[in-house]
């Protein structure tokens, strides 16, 4: 094979830029929420425009595609040895409402860009490389992160799937059926060593990057992350006519919780600790009606795992405690409590010895990606590239397509490192 200097002008001639920024662009207006928002929750009709929008791409590069029982999708580019484990990279295209174009999007489209790059520079990889869609990355539908890759790590059963419904009642089962996918969910998990190694393109979703002005950071261990459900049961009744004592308001309850989440993080934590409360229901949810239920959606997370179970454990005596005086009934769901995950020496330095004369840093992701979960089932790494001022889950998530470019070409060139 050609020697690295030559592979990188090879591969930086062959990666078209505006093509794939346009791409993005494209991709930005299958939303359910005005551009530059992007709203993309699994099997909707948008999400499934943008399914086909990602097979007709991979289709017109000649690249051949296959989906599993949950709708991840693999675009193969096959190498010259069929029978050496193959290579992967992606991420996901589904968006949390009212969020932005460039999370996952940068890693499923420019994975995609990588691919074709390497195939307009006639470099034949030994191994075959794989670019994976994973379906929903994000909880919005069925309240855990990663389905797709978590159910492809054998850390979620299919016999755990099948209890899954969404807010409206709709089954996991009955979900993925409309949309199309009805082979066994048995059939999602792949086994040790199905991939050789695993790479994912991201955006950093924090401003460290362009604040020390580096256009590349290589993801050396990706942050546990935790969440739960809270649901408290009070009572009810008129706003005007009970008066305060005695009242068992369950939004009173709550709002309690949702500050021993931020003093139980503060207090227990360390400064790479995150609690945040991202969801607040309250029933009947009327002006003159005193709450009777509350709803709350907790996300805990740490690069220590030790230090955010002792958080996680704080906050559930605090909600026992605060339910006892305040005489409501709690239930606690755990919807997910994860290990943090290692990048593998080997993926790190394939990357390293492609970034040998790139700017970088090494650094921890704090967000979680597929990656946690495929590094159960392959040696894994990421790269992130700046995104403006680490804004991300919010319309104004930018990167330039320069640092997108450059993100293409580190990702093609550590593809083709661990290929050979
Ligand atoms: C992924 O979107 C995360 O919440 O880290
Ligand atoms: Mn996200
Ligand atoms: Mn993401």
């Amino acid at each position: 094979m050609e020697n690295s200097l030559t592979i990188h002008h090879t591969i930086h001639h062959n990666i078209h830029s505006e093509r794939l920024w346009a791409e993005l662009e494209h991709l930005a207006h299958f939303s359910d929420s005005p551009y530059p928002s992007v709203t993309r929750v699994l099997w909707t009709p948008t999400d499934m425009q943008a399914r086909v929008y990602l097979k007709s791409l991979a289709q017109g590069a000649g690249l051949a595609w296959r989906e599993d029982a949950l709708g991840n999708t693999f675009i193969r580019l096959e190498g010259t040895d069929p029978t050496l484990s193959a290579v992967a990279t992606g991420s996901h295209n589904d968006a949390i409402p009212h969020s932005g174009r460039f999370d996952g999007t940068v890693g499923v489209m420019g994975g995609l860009e990588a691919l074709r790059a390497i195939l307009r520079s006639g470099i034949q990889p030994r191994r075959s490389l794989e670019l994976i869609l994973f379906t929903a990355e994000e909880p919005t539908r069925f309240g855990v992160g990663c389905l797709g890759s978590r159910a492809m790590s054998g850390a979620l059963s299919a016999a755990q799937m099948r209890e899954f419904k969404d807010a409206d009642g709709v089954s996991l089962e009955q979900a993925r059926q409309n949309a199309g996918y009805d082979a066994p969910l048995e059939g999602v998990q792949i086994p040790q060593g199905h991939y050789h190694a695993f790479v994912e393109l991201h955006i950093e979703q924090m401003p460290s990057l362009e604040e020390l002005g580096l256009p590349i950071g290589l993801v050396t261990a990706i942050a546990a992350p935790a969440s739960l459900m809270i649901t408290l049961e009070g009572e009810g009744g008129h706003a005007g006519a009970r008066l305060m004592p005695g009242r068992r308001d369950a939004l009173l309850a709550a709002a309690e919780i949702a500050l021993a989440v931020e003093q139980a993080t503060l207090e227990q934590g360390g400064s790479d600790t995150v609690g945040t409360t991202g969801i607040l229901k309250i029933h009947p949810n009327a002006i003159n009606s005193i709450p009777s239920q509350a709803e709350l959606g907790i996300d805990i997370r740490d690069t220590d795992l030790e230090r955010r179970d002792r958080v996680l454990n704080a906050l559930l005596e605090a909600t026992q405690t605060i339910c006892q005086r305040r005489n409501i009934g709690f239930n606690i769901h755990m919807l997910n409590s994860d290990p943090p995950a290692r990048s593998s020496e080997c993926v790190l330095d394939a990357a390293r010895k492609v970034l040998q004369d790139i700017p970088h840093t090494e650094m921890v992701s704090r967000a979680y990606h597929d990656s946690l979960f495929m590094a159960r089932v392959c040696d894994i790494a990421m790269l992130f590239i700046p995104c403006y001022k680490g804004y991300s889950h919010r319309p104004d998530e930018y990167a330039k397509p320069q640092d997108i470019a450059l993100g293409v070409q580190v990702l093609a060139q550590t593809l083709l490192e661990l290929a050979q």
